[in-house]
């Protein structure tokens, strides 16, 4: 395992449309396992393949342990993700990126989704996500079409910067610590 260099806002390649992943096997475990350990490393709730530079379509997700959650706590890898269904009503939210330190901004987004993907090794799954991890899941399927959170943002109001010292105990997609309420 290796933790891999993550690219910040500012480089094409987290503005390009990854490619379906069609190689399952030990290699792309490996790759996986690498982001996985790349999102423990910088705190992330999430992280797709493209924040690392590898155009496709993967990303992994983990949320903090919380007895309340049973989704918390796991480490998720979901390849070639798409949304089957989705909740009808919205709610906001508040994000962070890895790929954009420092910045947070409130996103609405459906509430729950259900997903479905492949394993590693190409085994379908689907998985019905609730609250953050619905979000999480949002964000970083996001990543895999270019698009960055900050693109859903249209009112000024709905982003901010915060300095890396000042912290809360909220919580967003990628970014699980120093998450600020809006001034
Ligand atoms: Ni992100």
């Amino acid at each position: 395992m290796a933790i891999r260099q993550i690219l910040y806002a500012g480089d094409p390649r987290l503005r390009q449309k990854a490619k379906p992943v069609k190689q399952f096997g030990p290699a792309l475990k490996a790759l996986a396992d690498d982001m996985l350990e790349t999102m423990h490393a910088a705190n992330g709730l999430g992280l797709a393949a493209p924040q690392i530079g590898v155009l496709q379509r993967l990303f992994v997700a983990h949320l903090p342990k919380d007895e309340k959650d049973p989704q918390s706590g796991k480490d998720f890898v979901l390849v070639n993700p798409q949304i089957v269904q989705a909740s009808p009503e919205s709610v906001e939210g508040v994000e962070g990126c890895l790929s954009m330190p420092s910045w947070y901004g409130r996103v609405a987004r459906p509430e729950w989704v259900v997903v479905k993907a492949m394993n590693v090794y190409g085994k379908p799954i689907r998985i019905k996500a609730h609250g953050m991890l619905a979000r999480v899941f949002q964000h970083e399927m996001d990543h895999l079409n270019g698009v960055l959170f900050v693109d859903h943002i249209r009112r000024p109001e709905d982003l901010w910067q915060e300095l890396p010292e000042e912290e809360s105990k909220e919580s967003a997609p990628e970014a699980a610590t120093a998450v600020a309420q809006p001034a």
